[in-house]
């Protein structure tokens, strides 16, 4: 197939998001709404790409950190004065014969369907323009597609220029992705005028100017088309993309029950199970035969093979390595690495902590700042003391070491390898190793003194009315 140029316009006002943060740079299912047409356009054999934009500079450095700077160039639009202008402006000073022309705010669209769309312009006749259409159930809001008798495409004409129900009715719309020649597309993008309802020069208005002789359309898959203009339209467009993720991970031999919500960057490997109610996000990865558990949330989160995560599970930014275990109901907060075989319980919170090889804190600890050694067993109630206040201070837990229920280790503090600390200890000071510590008051047994106790007690207590 011959080279062609993507040009993606996203220089519009999106005014209807009513945001401060440009309408392309809205995330769903974790990209920027304008890495999907990106991506597609790439996929389907794009050399490069160039985005029309406003000039905002950070759209421009997310597009080099996320896609490549090398093969991508934005060009300013400004002011916006519609679609046709924002193609002119993308085509210019392309060398490229041929070019793919998207709109930034349709997340769906895919590369099969664009491939489809630059192909048929090698179709019988040759055509200069191939424009996308689709059959919809409800067509307000999209550009109509008008043909004649024989079926030619004469005219695309937006919702607010209709001038019947007859032409209201008509179900074919324009999905708003053309592959053309560059410069018959340049020549009659030259000659728009914006004579219609919003004083915009449009690009479907290239469809007229050329003719029906040079126009040809293909049909694309009908949610191709879902446009973001709003944010229930965000909502709808990414619980799209949330379905398709699903199906893809579930042909690559990953289950996945229910609504699990997964960004199109995380990796899964086969055999993993998701349930219902898991989100995850970012850069997270999930290794073969883990289990991730009812309504867990993890975020950039490295998980191991055979890993079980287990419901109500917050993971941020840390790593679970193979076969370990989590949850239910902790939190590892950033920089908590699990080692092979861990057990982290039921509210645990870990933030900056290693659990060494085998280690276990099962039950109720907060445990920030530390490391704790292979096979350490660190009892239920246990806190890393870490913050004086002012500064964050490092526990550290020798191999095989026991810390009893409800202690808490003041940081800085060394608990050495194979030590005990007894039940209840506040440890202060350094344990060698081997040692017990044990720091807590001594008991006493007062032998017979319970039901005295009781007597004065009662006594003391009203008679209740
Ligand atoms: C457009 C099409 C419509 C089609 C629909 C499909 C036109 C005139 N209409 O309508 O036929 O059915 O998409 O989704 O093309 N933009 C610029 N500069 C501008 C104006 C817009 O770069 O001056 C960009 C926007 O950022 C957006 C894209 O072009 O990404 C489409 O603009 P939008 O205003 O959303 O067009 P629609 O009204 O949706
Ligand atoms: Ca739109």
């Amino acid at each position: 197939m011959n080279s062609f140029v993507a040009v993606v316009l996203a220089a519009g006002q999106g005014t209807r998001m009513k945001s401060a943060l440009p309408k392309v740079l809205h995330p769903l299912a974790g990209r920027p709404l304008l890495e999907y047409p990106l991506r597609a356009a790439f996929d389907a054999g794009a050399e490069r790409a160039v985005v029309v934009t406003q000039g905002q500079p950070e759209i421009e450095a997310h597009l080099a950190r996320a896609l490549g700077a090398d093969r991508i160039r934005t060009v300013v639009q400004d002011p916006p004065r519609g679609t046709g202008d924002a193609a002119r402006i993308g085509l210019s000073g392309i060398p490229s014969p041929r070019v793919l022309v998207l709109y930034g705010d349709t997340p769906l669209v895919r590369a099969e369907d664009l491939k489809a769309l630059v192909a048929a312009l090698d179709a019988p006749g040759s055509p200069d323009l191939v424009c996308m259409t689709c059959r919809v159930a409800e067509p307000f809001g999209y550009g109509r597609i008008l043909r004649d008798a024989a079926g030619r495409l004469l005219e695309i004409r937006e919702q607010r220029d209709l001038e019947s129900d007859a032409q209201r009715a008509i179900t074919e719309v324009n999905a708003g992705m053309y592959a053309a020649r560059t410069e018959a597309l340049a020549r009659v993008l030259g000659e728009l005028r914006p004579n219609n309802a919003q004083g915009e020069y449009y690009l479907t208005d290239a469809v007229h100017l050329l003719g029906p002789d040079r126009v040809a359309s293909v049909e694309g898959h009908a949610d191709a088309l879902v446009g973001v203009n709003d944010r229930a339209q965000l909502h709808d467009a990414e619980e799209r993309l949330f379905a398709r993720i699903r199906e893809r991970h579930g042909r690559a031999g990953v289950t996945i029950r229910g609504d699990a919500r997964i960004d199109d960057t995380v990796v899964i490997e086969p055999d993993a199970l998701i349930e219902a109610g898991v989100r995850l996000r970012g850069a997270t990865r999930i290794g073969a035969g883990a289990r991730i558990d009812v309504g867990s949330v993890l975020d950039d989160a490295d998980v191991g093979e055979g890993v079980v995560v287990k419901p109500y599970t917050v993971i941020t930014a840390s790593t679970v390595r193979a076969r370990a275990q989590v949850g239910p109901f902790a939190h590892l907060r950033p920089d908590s690495l699990l080692e092979e075989e861990a057990h982290v319980g039921n509210f645990v919170e870990t933030k900056k902590t290693r659990l060494g090889r085998g280690a276990k804190a099962n039950h109720l600890s907060y445990l920030g700042d530390g490391d704790v050694g292979a096979g350490a067993n660190v009892g239920a109630g246990t806190i890393f003391c870490n913050y004086d206040g002012f500064r964050k201070h490092r526990t550290v837990i020798g191999e095989g070491a026991f810390i009893g229920s409800d202690s808490q280790l003041v940081a800085p503090v060394t608990v050495g390898k194979g030590a005990y600390v007894g039940t209840g200890t506040t440890v202060t000071r350094d344990v060698p190793d081997d040692a017990l510590a044990i720091g807590r008051a001594r008991q006493e047994n007062k032998l017979g003194y319970a039901p005295r106790l009781k007597a004065r007690l009662s006594a003391k207590t009203k008679p209740s009315t």
